[in-house]
Formats: structure tokens, sequence, C-alpha cells
């Protein structure tokens, strides 16, 4: 694929800047605490936005194009207008806020995340830089800002493939990545096509996607760790470097159902016995690779589900993540060898990947420039590896693309423990605000 990079000016050249470009921000008078970035405003999008979820008090859940979904959406949008953007959703429900920039068709410096969550997730994945985007916006409008290029908030669907597998949805269709067709082929596990489900929240799958990397400058995106390092190194910043390579298969175990009370034992195709064994044999292929391989399966559908019933089908995933490109292929190599193994005469097994990241990593003129503005706001910040996958891999490929991470108490994710402190999110907020003020050339 041919990658356009249209960032013209170098950004180490204007890294001076920063020093002195922020005044306001005295950590000696106003104390220790003080940031730029609101952190009563920051709070209350995380509380109202909390409660958009279809499972309250267990965590948020929150599917692409559900009710919470549509909740989630208004309120974003609702807050994009009052921070004076100008608001449109694309083909697949991705939102943007733009801030016009005093250069008519200069490309924009995107910043945000994603608003989808994985069932019983936490309050903070995906939707903090989300809101660290809308804090920006109302710090640019509170301040009467004028940006030469333009400012962009987005706000994504689909990046955990929660709902439609996968994952990175919104980012790949941003960036050309999904056909028309496979557009209109994407269901969910009740048969839901996309473009229903997106016309049920009351959205039009027939705008356009794909956006030309020639309208984009940069990609900045605020998340949460996800992990330990940050919180044992007391560290605030976790400034991106590279994110491991990713991918996802679903396997489909087919067998025979049967009776469970009078099908003898060596007479059945037991779908669940099968799969059973292939997962087992799956922990050893990350183990034996070594360098942080790592490899899950946190999703089995056993078909027809009866306790007196002989499973017939089942179908489930495994996810994939390493360092090196060479360790992906080899171990995904293995894995096909491992399913091939267990094919039978009455068990067949089949598999499709459905989302394939190489590793990636981000640009280095982002990395200096977030390093850099941490220096110079005297917020600590060390150099970090993604473990986890974020839609800032997508684009990478596109345009200049740049992450920071900000602490997860106890390391937690992906549960309804994970938690971020507002005094983390502020700072990383007004390392954004610094940085995207020196990108759109805000003077
Ligand atoms: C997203 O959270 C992922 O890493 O799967
Ligand atoms: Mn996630
Ligand atoms: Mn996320």
């Amino acid at each position: 694929m041919e990658l356009t990079f249209i960032v013209t000016e170098s950004i180490h050249s204007s890294n001076q800047k920063v020093l002195g470009l922020n005044p306001s921000y005295n950590q000696s008078t106003k104390g220790d605490d003080f940031t730029l970035a609101n952190k009563e405003r920051l709070n209350g999008h995380l509380n109202h936005m909390s409660t958009f979820t279809a499972t309250p008090g267990e965590g948020m859940t929150r599917y692409s194009y559900s009710p919470e979904d549509v909740k989630t959406r208004n309120y974003i949008k609702e807050k994009m207008q009052e921070y004076g953007l100008t608001v449109r959703e694309d083909g697949l429900g991705n939102i943007f806020g733009k801030l016009a920039g005093t250069s008519s068709d200069a490309p924009s410096v995107l910043i945000g995340s994603h608003f989808d969550s994985v069932p019983h997730g936490g309050h903070f994945d995906g939707i903090a830089g989300v809101i660290a985007g809308l804090e920006v916006a109302a710090l640019f409008q509170e301040q009467k800002l004028k940006p030469t290029y333009p400012l962009e908030v987005i706000a994504m669907i689909e990046e955990e493939g929660s709902r439609f597998g996968g994952g990175v949805m919104g980012s790949l269709g941003i960036n050309g990545l999904i056909s028309e067709k496979d557009f209109h082929a994407i269901r969910d596990q009740d048969e839901i096509s996309v473009v229903e489900a997106m016309k049920q929240a009351g959205l039009d799958p027939t705008l356009p996607k794909y956006r030309n990397p020639n309208t984009m400058k940069a990609f900045l995106e605020l998340h949460i760790e996800q992990g330990p390092i940050l919180e044992e190194e007391n560290i605030t910043i976790g400034v991106v470097d590279k994110i491991v390579g990713l991918t996802q298969f679903e396997v489909t175990v087919q067998g025979k159902a049967g009776h469970a009370g009078t099908t003898p034992m060596d007479r059945r195709s037991d779908a669940l016995i099968a799969a059973s064994t292939i997962i087992t044999d799956l922990p050893k292929l990350a183990i034996d690779e070594g360098n942080g391989t790592v490899i899950t399966v946190g999703k089995l559908n056993v078909y027809p589900n009866g306790a007196n019933v002989i499973p017939e089908q089942v179908v489930f995933t495994i996810d994939l993540r390493t360092g090196e490109e060479a360790s992906m292929k080899r171990v995904m190599k293995k894995i096909k060898t491992v399913i091939q193994s267990h094919q039978e005469k009455d068990i067949k097994v089949s598999i499709e990947q459905q989302l394939y990241m190489k590793p990636k990593s981000l640009s280095e003129d982002v990395r200096s420039l977030f390093t850099d503005t941490a220096k110079k706001l005297g917020i600590p910040s060390i150099p970090m590896v993604s473990g986890a996958g974020h839609d800032a891999m997508v684009f990478a490929d596109f345009t200049k693309a740049g992450m920071i991470f900000i602490p997860s108490k106890d390391g937690m994710s992906h549960c309804p423990e994970e938690y971020s402190d507002t005094d983390h999110l502020s700072q990383g907020v007004d390392i954004l605000f610094e940085s995207v003020k020196l990108l759109t050339k805000t003077h």
C-alpha cells in the first residue's frame, strides 16, 4: 500500500516554542496539582458517560450502535457543539468535531480515541482519550485560540471488536481498509449487519467512510496504560514508541449433536471436547516463542448449549500478540498446525483470520514532541511499548500517529476495577493541549 505523509514542517524544529508558551502553568504559585485542564469538567464527563452502560453496577458494557452508544454519542456531540466544534458523523458512525483553521484546506490535527467497550469493562478504556480531546477543545474555546491548521476531536466506534469481531473497525474504515463489499458482509453474533445496526441507531451507513490522508496532519491519542508499569515506577506519562502486533482468529469446531444419556462414549463427535484439546495446546505455543508473546482464548460459544445435549458446534476466538512480526508468523503457523492435527472423520475444524496488525512504531516526531512537552511542563514520562491494540496503530500507516498513556490503578483493565486518577488524566491533557497548539500552529 502506498503511504502518504503530508506533515510538511518539522515538529522538532518548533519544540523550542514549548518553553514559555504556557506562562499560566506555574506550579510554584498554583500548587503542585495545578493543571490547565479543568478536572471538574473531566470528572463531569467521566461520571456522566459512566452511566451509559448496559450492565449498571457491573462495569461498562457499551457495544457499537447499542442504546448506550447512542446516549454516549449524543452526549459527545452535544459537548463538541458546546465547545464550538462543527460536528459530523461518517458512514461508520465515527464522530468528528472540527475547529476550523485559519488556513483554508489545511490538514487537521486529530485527537481522540474510541467510545465502545468490552463486555463488563472499565470506565476509562477509550473514553478517557475522547474526554481528553473534548477538554483540549474546551481549552481552545476558553482561551479563544485560533489554530492555523484545523483541530478535530474524534470519537471512534468498535475499537474493541466486542460486537462485530476483529476490532479497530472505526479507524480501518477511516483509512480505507474496509471495502464496501466487506462492510456490507459484517455481522454480529445475532446475524445483525452493521448496516442494520447503524440504521437502528439512527445512523446513515451510506455516508462516506474513507478520508484521504492529505486531510490529516497528525493523529494523537491519550489512553490508559492498562498495565502496572507507570504506577509501579511512579511516572505520570508513558510515551508509546511501539504497539505490539496482534492477530485474531475465529475457530469453528463442527461435531455432531446427540443425546447426553443414550449415546455411548465411543460413538460421540463432541465439538466441545475437541475444542478443549485445541485450546489446551495453545498456551505452550506462546511460552515456547517467548519474548512477551501471549495467546488468549477469551470467547467461546457452545451450540446448542443444552446441559443434556452433546455439543454440535463450538466457536471460539484466538488472540495472539507479540512484539516481532517474525514471531507472529511463526506462532500463526503453529496454531494452524495444531488445528489441522485435530481434524477427524467426524470433527471438522475451520479457522478464519479476523484481524492482522503487524507491530507498529509510532511517529518519532510526535514522540519527541510529547517527551519534550512533558519535560517542559515538569511531568515525568518514560517511553513505553503498548501490549494493547489501539486505533493509533491503524493511523500510523497514513499520518503521524502518537500516543500517551496515563497510569492504571493496580494495572487493571478490561474489567470493572479499571481506574485512572483525574490528576494524571489532566496532566496528560496538558501535554496534549501544548502539543496540539504546536502542531496546529496556534499563536
Ligand atoms: C484493545 O483493547 C485490545 O488491545 O484488544
Ligand atoms: Mn480495550
Ligand atoms: Mn482502548
